[in-house]
């Protein structure tokens, strides 16, 4: 919750009002990336959660124009939210842009931004379900994370991923924007990270790999 002060004060930054156009013009389109919508609204547990905010903008899109995506491969925005993130990686000729997340109340706005933008049903699919329980990886090579979740649920879909690898060996790719769990990933001793940008906040997207060389 945010003080009466925060409030006030946050009303004459230029980023408020940057966002608050952003939001006009979503609902003038008929969709819904950008409203944040806290854990507690959505019934899940802040100390495993995060609240669903979007990171689907210029400092995404900056680092998919860095990795030359081509239609061999495919990726999962894992805690996907609204899909603002998804929408961004849609602009990209990834033969499939998926996601899972795990509130049903998010992922049916995520649905309907899609059906009213017209994006194809083939070029994407949306999960609803626990991403620690979302096992069936090995189709994706790029793994995408908006500091979805805690540590302790960040460390399960991390294995997941080795798993898979493991079974399907593969060079993989992982963003991670506002990587709060560095440390996480890197400790997994087959990923390393290869490059970092900037991302909105000054928080930084990192990007890791497990090709040998990177
Ligand atoms: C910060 S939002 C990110 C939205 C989207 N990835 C983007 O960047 O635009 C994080 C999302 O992760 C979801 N989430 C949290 N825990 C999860 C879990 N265990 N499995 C799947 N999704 C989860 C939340 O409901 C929330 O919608």
């Amino acid at each position: 919750m945010l003080s009466l002060w925060h409030k006030i004060q946050r009303r004459f930054t230029l980023d408020f009002w940057i966002r608050r156009y952003l939001l006009l013009r979503e609902k003038l389109e008929g969709v819904d990336f950008s409203e944040v919508i806290e854990v507690e609204e959505l019934g899940l547990d802040p100390n495993l959660a995060s609240h669903s905010a979007p990171s689907g903008n210029e400092y995404l899109r900056n680092v998919l124009n860095q990795v030359s995506i081509s239609n061999r491969d495919a990726i999962i925005d894992i805690g996907s939210g609204k899909g603002s993130a998804m929408r961004i990686m849609l602009e990209f000729p990834f033969h499939k842009v998926d996601g899972v997340e795990l509130s049903p109340q998010v992922a049916e706005i995520a649905q309907k931004n899609f059906n009213k933008l017209k994006i194809p049903r083939n070029r994407y699919e949306l999960f609803v379900m626990d991403a620690t329980n979302f096992k069936v990886l090995d189709g994706y090579n790029y793994f995408y994370f908006y500091n979805p979740f805690s540590q302790t649920v960040l460390e399960k879909v991390i294995e997941n991923i080795v798993s898979s690898i493991e079974r399907a060996p593969r060079i993989v790719f992982i963003i991670y924007n506002n990587p709060k769990y560095n440390s996480v990933i890197i400790s997994e001793g087959i990923f390393n990270k290869i490059a970092e940008y900037p991302d909105e906040w000054g928080n930084k997207i990192f990007l890791y790999s497990n090709q040998v060389g990177a």
